[in-house]
Parts: structure tokens; C-alpha cells; sequence
């Protein structure tokens, strides 16, 4: 290390001052107001020149930008609890709604005097939480469940516009600002280039990307996506002085170089924020980053206060939900697909058009009545309509008099895959006859065997249940377990450590459960919950194959529909023999003997609402099911327990008006834990 004098040794450190100050400037210019005043290579010359002083002089420090990627990845997350909670917000769809939150409020406030009100962007990108200590980033932190989240410390310190260092922040203070991140429109366009140029899978839409690549355990796979920040509160605050009004607090924010939305605004009364919601609709496509809506807040602080909050939402907000989005696009074709149990299905093929959040290129016209209903015939320019996680669905046909050569749109009297006649069955479905002489079906059939709900057979993909059975190397389930390493090791793409790494996976596979084996079998109707049920019920494949239809309906959740399907799959003999070939391979599963009244939740009802977090729904309702409840959608007074996740509405409303008891997520695990180790069962 070079030795220096006092007076260099002072000009070196106000050098590193002012070349952090000064990226952190750009910084925000570029990535927050999209205002770039020097070019990239300007930009480098900076870090470069401070990088090159902190080694030289040692004086990296961790609010240093060239600190922002910490080297190493963490281990795991670690649970961070919020000293104020985390709320969500109520949402109204129209205008109405909009004014009965504003009478609400001044009803409550008994003032009947016009309300200020803070206006704003609802981005669609996931919640964090920031703390700064005496102006420096200490903690972030996802919402998780409102109360307790993630640290994501690591990887929001990867985030360019999110000051490591506030500036001028009083000694001794802690400010707790929250926001959204995501990932704008540009950024989602530029990893998607990338993506593709690198050969890697491309990204869903931003929303997603951004929640992934903020719960990343290397920082180094954050630092990758150009994520972006805006605040839009405040949490805990100490030994700083605020202003009164959140309009305020948002230009003292920006002055500390914070990210704040430059798209907000502020209305006096309803009718003006309306007019914002309105404003902010038509230029939502034009936005660089994507919207689901608009927030209205009571912008006085003290205001906000005396309205209180909910159960989980501040009386003081509402989210203007925006109509899903839609786009308009063209049917260039529609193709029939057999699915696992022959059933014909119409799909469109779209010019592919990006709407809510997604490329859309093609999408199920479910049944004939539905293309009848529509009206929608090939070449029609049609609107595609996206909401939230929804599947994209058509949902009208545009000027058809423009369709200058219309193809109208015929069930096919064969089936598409094995040219056996199809026929009707029920009142809308079409149905191949083929059975398994269909290899459509067989492909369904196997593809849904192998798969990681059912018997999960790592490796045993869709490309290659496609290459084996249009090979003639399968004909059904029963051929997996017959392939051999000669014929995996013959097939393209496939080296001798792959055809051995399948052979013990199907060898593994063979130990299961009955359920995965029930589930896996394709009956109709019989989903993984419904395979569950039956095993709690019956006990044993025996019991279950030769069980009446009557008998079947007293299964929890099964009716007489699901009751007569199982009835039919276990009369056909091909079946029947299928599974006896499927033991004799050494498909087994350890016996299940079931009293159903020692199972712990015996004939309780539950009843799921809200998200959850730690597991999925259906996660959930197979362990309550394995463990003897029943699982309702809706609550009455016959429901014993509900579940509720964060964003849980009118049923959590009618559980506690009936007096049922109520457990969050946590207390579901908790439970979940205790009863799986002193369950009684053989
Ligand atoms: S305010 C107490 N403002 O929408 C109010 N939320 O449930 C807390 N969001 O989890 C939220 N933009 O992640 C607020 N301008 C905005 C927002 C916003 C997006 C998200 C937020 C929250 C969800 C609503």
C-alpha cells in the first residue's frame, strides 16, 4: 500500500466521497428518471477510477456502489418480522364502488368537507420493505405474510436505483420505506434478447421475473435482471422529521434519492381521482412498466390514522382494479387435440399478440358450443383477453364481415390422431372412440403417468414419451417398464449415462404410494385429492376396484358422476389387466390399513381461503385429505376450521360472524407438523 502524506491521504478520501456521490447520481438519473447524463463508458471510467482508489487505499466500505454484489450466496433466507405490519388493500372495479369508499370514509371521519387524496400507479411487481440506519441500507425485506418476511438484503443492494446511503439522514435515525419492485417493460424486453441469444429459456412476463429473481440466494442471479424500485410509504420512522401529507413525504424521498413514481398525482375528491384512474388507463400501454391499476389514499397522515385499518387493509386506500386487458388479434388456424381420455378439444392458433402480461399465441375454444357461441370462424380478427394468472380466453370476434375468406370451423368425424370415429358424449363434449389403439391418447396416457404427481419418473419427459411411442417402443404404461438399455441408448440424443440415469429412475418409481398409483392410473375425474379419499377410504386397491357405484358415492368428495366413472374404469377388463401387469413389473406400494376414525382430522371440515405462501393449495388440501378431513369451498355452519392466507375476504368474514375458528398459514404448518408425527397408522 503506497504510504501518503495527511494532506493526500485527505484528497483521496473526499475523492471517494465525490465519486460515490457522483454514481449514485447517475445512478438514480439512469435507472430511476431515465434521464441518463453521461455516456456508458463515462459511467465505467467512474466505478473503475473508485474501484482502483478502495483497493489501492482500502477504503471499500459496504455502502460503496462497487459493493453492490456481495460475493457469496446465502446458505438460505432468514425470517425477518415487520415492527409495523405489511396490509393489503381492498379493490373496487368500477367507479360506484369507488364513491361508496369515499362516503365511507367521510361518514366515519363525520366531515363532509372534499378529502385530498394521493394518487398513484398500482405497479405490478412485488412489495418490499427497506430500512435505513442513520442513512444507511441495513435491511430489506419481502411482505411475506404481512407480519413476518424474507430478508432479501443481498440482492436489493443489487438494485442500481435504491440508494445504498441516503443523503443528509440525521444521526441516530431509522426510516422504513416500502415500495413495489418489478421490472420494466424495457429491462423484461433486454433479458428476453439475451435469453434467447444465450439459447436459455425466456421469461413469462415481468411480474414473475421480478419476484424470482428477488428470492434468489446468489445475488449474483439478482444483479442479472434489471430490476427497478418505486417507494409508495412509509413504515417505521425515528428521530426524522416527516411531513404531514403523503404527496410531501413522497418529494422528501425523492430529495433523499429515493425512487418515487413520477406518474402519480394528487385529487380532491372522489370524482377527481376517478378522473386520474381514467387518465392512467389510457396511458397504461405507453407506461415503461406494467400496471394492474391505480391506488387512491387519503393523503393526511393523521387523517390515515383516524380511519384505522382492517383486518388486513387500511380503511384509508383502495385499489382501482383495471379491466383485464385485452388485444386484438387473428385466428390463423384452429387444430383439434385428444386429450389423455379422448376427449377432442378445438384450439386456436393466434398471431401471437402479448397481452396482460404474456404472449398469447394460442388458446382453447374448450367445445363446439363455445366456437358457436362466439361465432368465430378461421381468419377472424378476434379480442384475446388476459386478467391476473387467468388463461388467456377469446372473447369476441371483430368486424367478421372483414374476414374476406372465412373458414368455418368442423368438428373432424375422425379423430385427428388415429382416425377412429369420434363421437358425442354428454352434452358439449366430443370424444375419440380409439381408446388405446389411440396413440394421442396412449402419449396423454403415459406422459401422465410419468409425471412428478403421479409416479414421477425423473427424466421420462414428454419429447421422449412422444419419440418411444411414435417408435412403436411402447404401447402403454406397461411398456416402461420393458424398455431396455439397448433401445434407450439407440434413440437420438440420448448417451448411455442418460438411458442409466432412466433405467433407476423407473426402477425407483416402482416403490410408491397407492394414491400416486390411483391418481397416476388416468381414471376420469380422479385428480390426486380424489385418489386420497379413496385410500383413506377403502385402504387398498382391491377394495377400490371392486367397490359399487353406491359404495363409491360415500367417499368424501366423490358424487355420483366421479362415482360412476371409477365404477366403469375398473369393469374393463383392459384395465383390470393393466394394473396386474403394472405389480407384476413390481409397481408396489406399502398396505394401507385405515381405520377412518383414528385418521386425526376424522370427518372434520376445512375450508382453504386466501394465498398461501408456504405451500400450495392443493398441497394443502392432499395433507388434509391424508389425514381425514374433508375440504370445502365454501364456509356454513358445518365447517370446523378455516384457513386463512393474507388476501382472505368474505369467507374469513363469514367464518368469524359464525363463530368458526380461524388459523393463519402458520398455525396450518404448525398443525400439519404435529398431526403427520403422532398420526395413528399402520
Ligand atoms: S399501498 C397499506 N401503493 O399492491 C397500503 N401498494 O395489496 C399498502 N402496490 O401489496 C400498499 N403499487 O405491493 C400501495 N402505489 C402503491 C402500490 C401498491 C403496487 C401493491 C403492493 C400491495 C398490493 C396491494
Amino acid at each position: 500500500m503506497p504510504t501518503f502524506n495527511m494532506a493526500n491521504d485527505k484528497k483521496i478520501i473526499e475523492e471517494v466521497s465525490y465519486l460515490r456521490k457522483e454514481i449514485q447520481k447517475h445512478d438514480r438519473l439512469y435507472h430511476t428518471l431515465d434521464a441518463p447524463e453521461i455516456t456508458d463508458a463515462d459511467y465505467d471510467g467512474l466505478m473503475l477510477r473508485l474501484e482502483d482508489l478502495e483497493t489501492t487505499y482500502d477504503l471499500a466500505s459496504s455502502e460503496s456502489p462497487t459493493q453492490r454484489v456481495g460475493s457469496r450466496p446465502l446458505p438460505e433466507f432468514s425470517q425477518i418480522t415487520h415492527e409495523i405490519s405489511m396490509l393489503s388493500l381492498n379493490k373496487v372495479f368500477n367507479e360506484k364502488d369507488l364513491i361508496d369508499f369515499e362516503n365511507r370514509i367521510t361518514k366515519r371521519l363525520e366531515d363532509n368537507t372534499l378529502l385530498k387524496f394521493s394518487c398513484e400507479p398500482k405497479v405490478d411487481g412485488v412489495a418490499v420493505s427497506l430500512l435505513y440506519r442513520d442513512g444507511v441500507l441495513e435491511r430489506a425485506a419481502t411482505r411475506g405474510d404481512g407480519v413476518t418476511g424474507e430478508d432479501i438484503t443481498h440482492n436489493v443492494r443489487t438494485i442500481r436505483s435504491i440508494p445504498l446511503e441516503i443523503l443528509d439522514a440525521p444521526e441516530n435515525s431509522l426510516l422504513e420505506v416500502r415500495g413495489e419492485i418489478f421490472l420494466g417493460k424495457p429491462g423484461f424486453q433486454k433479458i428476453n434478447e439475451r435469453a434467447e441469444k444465450e439459447g436459455s429459456k425466456v421469461f413469462v412476463n415481468p411480474r414473475n421475473t421480478a419476484a424470482g429473481a428477488i428470492r434468489q440466494l446468489d445475488p449474483r442471479n439478482t444483479a442479472r435482471i434489471p430490476l427497478q424500485m418505486y417507494c409508495y410509504s412509509i413504515g417505521v420512522v425515528k428521530n426524522m422529521d416527516l411531513p404531514e401529507n403523503l404527496s410531501d413525504i413522497f418529494l422528501v424521498l425523492d430529495s433523499l434519492g429515493l425512487p418515487v413514481n413520477p406518474d402519480r398525482a394528487t385529487g380532491i375528491g372522489i370524482e377527481e381521482c376517478f378522473a386520474y384512474c381514467l387518465q392512467l388507463l389510457e396511458k397504461r400501454n405507453a407506461l415503461n412498466y406494467e400496471i394492474d391499476g391505480a391506488v387512491i389514499k387519503v393523503n393526511e397522515l393523521a387523517t390515515q390514522k383516524r380511519l384505522g385499518v382492517n383486518a388486513r387493509s387500511p380503511r384509508w386506500a383502495m385499489a382501482y382494479k383495471f379491466p383485464a386487458e385485452e388485444k386484438s388479434t387473428v385466428v390463423l388456424d384452429v387444430e383439434f387435440q385428444v386429450g389423455r381420455t379422448g376427449t377432442i378439444t378445438p384450439v386456436a392458433r393466434l398471431e401471437p399478440v402479448f397481452v396482460g402480461g404474456v404472449t398469447v399465441s394460442n388458446t382453447t375454444l374448450h367445445n363446439m358450443d363455445e366456437i358457436d357461441r362466439l361465432g368465430v370462424r378461421i381468419g377472424d380478427s378476434v379480442i384475446v383477453r388476459r386478467a391476473g394468472d387467468v388463461i388467456p380466453k377469446i372473447v369476441r370476434v371483430l368486424n367478421p364481415l372483414g374476414n374476406k375468406n372465412p373458414i368455418t370451423i368442423i368438428l373432424p368425424a375422425m379423430c385427428p390422431a388415429c382416425n377412429s370415429p369420434v363421437e358425442k358424449d354428454g352434452e358439449v363434449l366430443y370424444r375419440c372412440t380409439g381408446g388405446l389403439v389411440c396413440p394421442a391418447q396412449r402419449k396423454q396416457s403415459i406422459k401422465h403417468y410419468a409425471s412428478r404427481t403421479a409416479m414421477d419418473i425423473e427424466g421420462l419427459g414428454d419429447k421422449l414419451i412422444e419419440q418411444l411411442v411414435d417408435e412403436e417402443l411402447i404401447e402403454s404404461v406397461v411398456g416402461i417398464y420393458k424398455i431396455d438399455l439397448d433401445t434407450l441408448v439407440n434413440l437420438d440424443r440420448m448417451g448411455k449415462k442418460s438411458a442409466e440415469n432412466l433405467l433407476s429412475a423407473i426402477e425407483k418409481s416402482k416403490s410408491t404410494s397407492l394414491a400416486r398409483f390411483l391418481f397416476a392410473l388416468g381414471i376420469r375425474e380422479v385428480g390426486e385429492a380424489t385418489a386420497l379419499s379413496l385410500v383413506n377410504h377403502y385402504g387398498s386397491l382391491d377394495g377400490i376396484m371392486s367397490a359399487k357405484t353406491s359404495g363409491l358415492e360415500k367417499v368424501a368428495d366423490i358424487g355420483p358422476i366421479v362415482a360412476h366413472h371409477i365404477r366403469l374404469f375398473f369393469l374393463n377388463n383392459n384395465n383390470v389387466e393393466q394394473i396386474f401387469e403394472l405389480r407384476s413389473s413390481g409397481v408396489s406400494w406399502p398396505d394401507v390399513s385405515v381405520d377412518r376414525d383414528l385418521l386425526a382430522l376424522a370427518d372434520q371440515t376445512f375450508v382453504l381461503t386466501g394465498s398461501m405462501q408456504l405451500m400450495s393449495r392443493r398441497e394443502a388440501k392432499a395433507e388434509l385429505i391424508k389425514l381425514g378431513a374433508k375440504v370445502a369451498g365454501s364456509v356454513s355452519k358445518n365447517t370446523d376450521c378455516v384457513v386463512a392466507g393474507p388476501g382472505a375476504g368474505s369467507k374469513l368474514a363469514k367464518a368469524q360472524e359464525l363463530g368458526i375458528n380461524v388459523i393463519s398459514e402458520d398455525e396450518f404448518v404448525e398443525m400439519l407438523a404435529q398431526l403427520n408425527n403422532v398420526q395413528v397408522r399402520t
